[in-house]
């Protein structure tokens, strides 16, 4: 199982003269004794595949780092992700954490600390489940119809769909958030750069996350920041804060009543009483705010940081990759619209598509869940840090303080576990195809909404929205291919980056 490299005569000389039981792990003989080694891994924007290589070589467990393994056992990602699980996020998240004047502010997603986690996530947490998300619906509906128009509008033109969903997911988050939308649809264009300006972030979380210890010189340090603003380099992090601020005020001095929005509900104190946040709290879910060191702390911001990075970024880069994958597979294209044709004409001829009509639209999604298997939204090694008296995993003994995890792309990739796992096949999620204890396996393995406790708060708010919005496009339009290329090309920072994807949307003929 080890590479060429490692002689199990070094491996062995080395457990017993430095007594460092990662010794034996296998992996890159450079990788055991430099730090760099991961942030090259994720260099080239080809991070998941090169670690699904690394897997393929060693076996289920690979050290990648000095203290750093990674794993694709489903034994082994039940101990470290499963409930009541001691294993806490590791420092690779701070870069995730604002600084609001010189201070480190915690947020639902970066935090470290158990207890602070679960007070911020039940804040919200009812907002978000299976039931609450559905409150969310106009918002959503608005969005969808103005992506429709645009698209009625742009029907002779090439269209770029990265684009066209960037601005479709950032109005959509901000129609759910503040009950109106930023115009990014409406002007077709990248308001203030907002979008453009969020990639060298995840550029930044990707590779310097790999070195946290960097970070607190970097974004992390109040002098690094003020010397970026003195420098005038664009920042779009503050012309988001500053145009949410905008649209806050305005909808106060409207007394706006409820529109179904998180601010509105935020306003209503229809959030559990019994769970209060401090103004710290709150302030640390403002992703970036030390740009505004003078920002008074606004609780109707709560969640932005969710809303713009894991929101916006996730469903957009989920959407892209769902629909490459219907224009290029349209035997699978053909049966989603047939099902979606058949319900809609057997049940209602309502030109909206409800959040009751998608339950009724299993092949949907399964289509869904085979795009996030193919390429998932989050493809970082989701890090975990081994609790105090270390553990045992796959046979190795971890010492506290070990850094490891597991990432999608290596899970969902798993030969024994997914059958032929490089052909886009949503069939295999279907109880007609598949038998109960291979699905059950294989729902073991999907990774691309985490697990456990640290899961993704925002999967029922993600994949109401998808449907809704691929329900809706797929009644009106068909999609062909447009791109002079014969495909697309793809890099991952952290988040999906896409390049050469282009379609015409044409209108149906009903
Ligand atoms: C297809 C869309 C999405 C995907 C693939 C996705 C993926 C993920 C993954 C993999 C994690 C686990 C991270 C970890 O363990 O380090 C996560 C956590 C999280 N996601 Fe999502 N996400 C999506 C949509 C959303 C949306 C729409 C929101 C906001 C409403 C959201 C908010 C969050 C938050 C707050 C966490 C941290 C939860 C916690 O630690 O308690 N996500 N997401």
């Amino acid at each position: 199982m080890a590479g060429d490299e490692d002689s199990v005569m070094l491996l062995a000389y080395k457990f017993l003269v430095s007594g460092d039981s990662l010794d034996l792990i296998p992996g890159p003989y450079l990788a055991r004794w430099s730090s760099l080694y991961r942030p090259y891994l994720y260099l080239y924007g080809n991070g998941p595949q090169r670690l699904r290589n690394l897997h393929e070589k060693y076996g289920p467990i690979v050290r990648i780092g000095p203290a750093h393994v990674s794993i694709s056992d489903l034994t082994a990602t039940k101990q470290l992700y499963g409930v009541g699980n001691r294993y806490r996020k590791s420092e690779f998240y701070d870069v995730f954490s604002p600084l609001y004047t010189g201070k480190k502010f915690e947020t639902l997603f970066s935090t470290q600390d158990s207890v602070l986690h679960r007070r911020l996530r039940l804040a919200i947490a009812p907002r978000f489940s299976t039931m609450g998300v559905s409150r969310f619906e106009p918002g959503i509906d608005r969005a969808i119809a103005m992506f429709m128009k645009k698209m009625r509008d742009l029907k002779h033109d090439a269209i770029s769909v990265p684009q066209w969903i960037e601005y479709f997911s950032f109005d959509l988050t901000a129609e759910t958030m503040l009950g109106e939308s930023l115009g990014f649809m409406e002007t077709a264009c990248d308001i203030k750069g907002i979008i453009g300006g969020l990639q060298p972030g995840f550029f930044y979380g990707a590779t310097v996350g790999q070195l946290p210890w960097l970070h607190p010189w970097l974004l992390g340090s109040q002098r690094f920041l003020d010397l970026l603003r003195t420098l005038g380099l664009p920042n779009p992090t503050s012309e988001i804060i500053n145009t949410v601020l905008t649209k806050v005020s305005s909808w106060r001095s409207s007394g706006k009543k409820d529109d179904g929005s998180l601010l509105a509900w935020l306003q209503a104190g229809e959030r559990k009483q019994d769970i209060n946040l401090t103004d710290d709290e709150i302030v640390g879910h403002i992703f970036n705010l030390y740009w505004f060191p003078n920002s008074p702390h606004h609780p109707e911001l709560l969640s932005l940081q969710i809303y713009r990075l894991a929101g916006s970024g996730t469903k957009a880069n989920t959407l892209i990759v769902v629909l490459y994958h219907l224009v290029k597979h349209h035997d699978v294209h053909r049966k989603l619209v047939e099902e979606i044709d058949e319900y809609y004409r057997a049940n209602t001829d309502s030109e909206q598509c409800a959040s009751g009509d998608v339950r009724h639209l299993p092949y949907l999604q399964v289509v869904i869940k085979e795009s996030l298997r193919m390429v998932s939204a989050v493809d970082i090694i989701l890090e975990r840090i081994v609790p105090p008296g270390g553990s045992t995993m796959l046979g190795f003994h971890l010492p506290q303080g070990t850094n490891i995890g597991a990432t999608a792309n290596v899970m969902h990739h798993h030969p024994d576990v997914f059958e032929d796992p490089a052909r886009f096949w949503p069939e295999r999620w279907m109880k007609e195809t598949t038998s109960s204890e291979k699905l059950q396996r294989m729902e073991r393995a999907f990774f691309a909404f985490g697990r456990g406790s640290r899961g993704c708060i925002g999967k029922p708010l993600a994949m109401l929205s998808m449907s809704k919005f691929l329900v809706t496009l797929l009644r009106q339009f068909d999609i062909v291919w447009a791109s002079d290329a014969p495909d697309w090309e793809i890099k991952h920072y952290f988040m999906l980056r896409t390049k050469g994807f282009l379609v015409r949307f044409k209108e149906r003929l009903h």
